[in-house]
């Protein structure tokens, strides 16, 4: 019996031990992590984080356009000298086998990292084609004039209900000859704005970049 006992004595123990070692690990693991929010307890400047965030789909964005788009043989419709890539880069890609247009690619990667919880990003224009790109709620009407009228990013922080954002907005710019004339020429554009003729290095719209604050 005695032997029994101290083999029971033995394994609770063990167990304790375990059980403790197990629960340093997870409130290490939890400290470490910040508990989820990196803009704030991690110490890096909600502003610097944005301004990452920003070059890392800035420079997809571009990668995408310059490096795809760009070497296709049709875009929307037309003829392209220099493509090299069979395939059609287009509006309606989904119902006619081709691939997305710049800004749409730009939405389906949004809508996948929206739903991450940690920030959302969104494309937005006074002169939308897609409704779900129109400037939305006070910080977005008033920043996007502002950006168009200085051509510089606009930041600031923002409540909504008992939430505390960092919003960031930066300049999307005509930067080649083809988003002039493809929204320039695009039926829903010319319906909406007819006033409206962009121009090269114009403004064209904005990155929108939300991140929530914890106890902020
Ligand atoms: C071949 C046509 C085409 C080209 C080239 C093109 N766009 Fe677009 N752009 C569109 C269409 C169509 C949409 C709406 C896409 C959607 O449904 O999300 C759009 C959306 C946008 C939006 C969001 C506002 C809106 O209209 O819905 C911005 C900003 C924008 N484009 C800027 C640019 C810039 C800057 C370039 C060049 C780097 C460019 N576009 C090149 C067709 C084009």
């Amino acid at each position: 019996m005695a032997f029994v006992e101290r083999w029971f004595q033995t394994i609770r123990t063990r167990t304790v031990a375990f059980v403790a070692i197990v629960m340093a690990v997870m409130v290490t693991a939890v400290s470490c992590s910040g508990g989820g929010n990196v803009a704030d307890n991690a110490g890096v400047a909600p502003e610097l984080v944005a301004d990452y965030i920003h070059t890392v789909l800035a420079a997809d964005r571009t990668a995408y356009t310059k490096h795809v788009v760009n070497r296709v043989a049709t875009l929307e419709g037309k003829a392209k000298e220099d493509g090299v890539l069979p395939i059609e880069a287009t509006e309606g890609w989904q119902q006619t086998d081709g691939i997305p247009l710049p800004a749409q690619m730009f939405r389906l990667g949004s809508e996948i990292a929206n739903e991450s919880g940690y920030f959302t990003y969104n494309l937005i224009s006074p002169w939308y084609i897609n409704d779900n790109h129109a400037p939305k709620g006070e910080f977005e009407e008033r920043a996007v004039q502002e950006m168009i009228d200085t051509g510089e990013p606009v930041k600031e922080y923002q409540e909504i209900g008992d939430q505390t954002y960092f919003s960031a907005m930066y300049p999307d710019k005509a930067v080649a000859e083809a988003c002039v004339s493809c929204h320039n020429t695009h039926p829903v554009h010319l319906e909406r704005y007819p006033d409206k003729q962009f121009v090269m290095d114009e403004v064209m719209g904005g990155i929108v970049i939300n991140i929530p604050l914890q106890g902020a």
